[in-house]
């Protein structure tokens, strides 16, 4: 069975004087411990798809399958991690880490060394009892991938998690990211506007048109490059090369854009 399957999406939103058409037909199939990326101009939908994809919109047709059930059921098995990092001021980041349990009120003791375990391979377990603004931008977003990791999720969908973040912290959390995901075999979409980025991370890339949001062409990651690590890819000698076939697809599409 296919472990993830968007089927026939489209998606339009309507207010009292608009219309926008987001996504048109999107279809793809994700296999389990696949990591897909989704890249395309502003606009193209990326953010509507993941929210579909979450459960969090309804689309206006098709359907998206995780496992072969609906996702709407699915909801609360569904990571999601964002550009900002939303974390409470007001709370530890132990208690920032545990707050999706803290909400299903699922007070299981083993959470809080689970808790402690994903910080420490993070690399920030003595920030545990710290507060969000005593961290940098790039710990914040370490403490915001333990939140997701906690619960536990089949799938994490992650929306441009880096794209706030300074160069070398941006380089070093995607080593962080990959590795961990390796580790745990979690299934991930990641969207992102940079290039290298969706290369560097991704075994299959997917790049959107706009107006409506479309499939313009699907992208395998040469197998070398996928086996390393984002750091490792950046540097290897096929990496140039599959980045101007990637670069050159996305220039078509925006010429035809005009
Ligand atoms: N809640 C909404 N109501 C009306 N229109 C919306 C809504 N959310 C998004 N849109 C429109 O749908 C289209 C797709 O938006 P979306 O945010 O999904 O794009 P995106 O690819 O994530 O963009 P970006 O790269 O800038 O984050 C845009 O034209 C946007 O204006
Ligand atoms: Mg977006």
């Amino acid at each position: 069975m296919t472990f993830l399957s968007v089927k026939n999406i489209s998606q339009q939103y309507f207010s009292h004087n608009s219309y926008t058409k987001a996504l048109e037909n999107i279809c793809f199939d994700v296999s389990e411990g696949q990591f897909l990326s989704l890249i395309g101009p502003s606009g193209c939908g990326k953010t509507t798809l993941l929210s579909i994809i979450a459960g969090l919109i309804t689309p206006t047709a098709g359907k998206v399958l995780l496992e072969g059930k609906e996702m709407a059921k699915e909801k609360l098995q569904i990571g999601y991690m964002l550009q900002q990092d939303y974390l409470f001021p007001w709370k530890t980041i132990m208690e920032n880490v545990l707050l999706g349990p803290h909400i299903q009120k699922n007070r299981d003791p083993s959470l809080k060394e689970k808790a402690e375990q994903l910080l420490e391979e993070m690399g920030i377990g003595q920030t545990k009892n710290s507060y969000p603004n005593h961290l940098s931008g790039g710990m914040r977003q370490r403490v915001s991938l333990a939140r997701t990791m906690i619960t536990d999720p089949k799938l994490l969908l992650l929306d441009e998690p880096f794209s706030a973040l300074d160069y070398q912290t941006k380089l070093k959390l995607e080593n962080l990211v990959a590795s961990t995901l390796k580790t745990y075999k979690k299934t991930s979409i990641l969207v992102t506007h940079d290039i290298e980025e969706a290369i560097a991370m991704s075994d299959t890339i997917i790049l959107l048109s706009s107006n409506p949001g479309k499939i313009h062409s699907t992208f395998t990651v040469p197998e070398e490059l996928q086996n390393m690590t984002p750091f490792e890819a950046r540097h290897h000698t096929t990496f140039p090369s599959f980045f101007k076939k990637v670069w050159k697809e996305m220039e078509n599409l925006e010429s035809k854009a005009g």
